[in-house]
């Protein structure tokens, strides 16, 4: 007999401001399925995401289980922040609340550390930092995950957070190559602060990274945040 631990298929989500993907892997994160992408709907409020989330699965059927990557704090599957999608979100049990719309059991994290867990070596400090809509953070020793960090609305420069000075929004105001001066501010700033053995830069806007990064500093796809979903099912 097959163990199903290890054929079980996980359909793996990543809910951003401005899109939601999602994926199917094997327990060992092998990918099973295509990549789709759905825009994120607005106001995104639990019930509006809930519904995207739920027609994805359908279409992504059979599967055994779900990793969601969530852009905000997420404790125990509950959201406690969700600055960029809607303030309904604040105490509402995701993990339930989609395992009940899809009958399958459901592990969420926040983005920022299921990037993480998708890009890491597992040695050593690794401080992974996600650039899209938002400003995610995830630190780990050794492969563990230190939690619910969030650099993002972390005081940075002139006032603003690194989440002001660096995220979408941010971008498009002052153009990539402004933003990409203040990353390079930012990447020695942290890298002064945590002495990282890496640091890993994801997120859609990794690919607007032109910067001459130092040698523990590179950037990752942004396909680990759905990677890394399969290692939410990992004991
Ligand atoms: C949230 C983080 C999240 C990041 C990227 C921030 O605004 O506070 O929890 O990881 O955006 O989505």
């Amino acid at each position: 007999m097959p163990d199903r631990r290890k054929t079980a298929r996980i359909l793996s989500f990543d809910i951003g401001g401005s899109g939601i993907k999602a994926m199917a892997f094997d327990a060992s994160g092998r990918a099973l399925s295509e990549r789709v992408r759905v825009k994120t709907p607005r106001p995104a409020t639990p019930r509006a995401v809930l519904a995207v989330l739920k027609s994805m699965a359908d279409a992504h059927a059979p599967f055994d289980k779900v990793a969601v990557g969530f852009p905000g704090v997420v404790r125990g599957g509950v959201v406690w922040t969700a600055v960029n999608l809607h303030p309904a979100w604040k105490g509402f049990d995701l993990a339930r609340a989609l395992a009940k719309a899809v009958r399958r059991p459901v592990r969420a994290a926040n983005d920022a550390d299921v990037q993480g867990m998708g890009a890491i070596k597992g040695r050593g400090v690794e401080l992974v930092v996600t650039l899209g809509t938002g400003f995610g953070s995830a630190l780990f020793l050794d492969g563990r995950l230190v939690p619910n960090l969030e650099l993002g609305h972390h005081p940075f420069r002139k006032g603003e957070t690194y989440e002001e000075q660096l995220g979408e929004a941010a971008l498009k105001r002052v153009g990539a190559k402004r933003w990409n001066r203040r990353l390079a501010k930012a990447v020695k700033v942290l890298c002064a602060v945590y002495n990282c053995d890496s640091l890993l830069l994801g997120g859609g806007n990794g690919r607007r990274v032109s910067l001459k990064l130092p040698a523990n500093v590179k950037v990752v796809p942004n396909a680990a945040g759905l990677s890394g979903g399969p290692a939410l099912w990992r004991d």
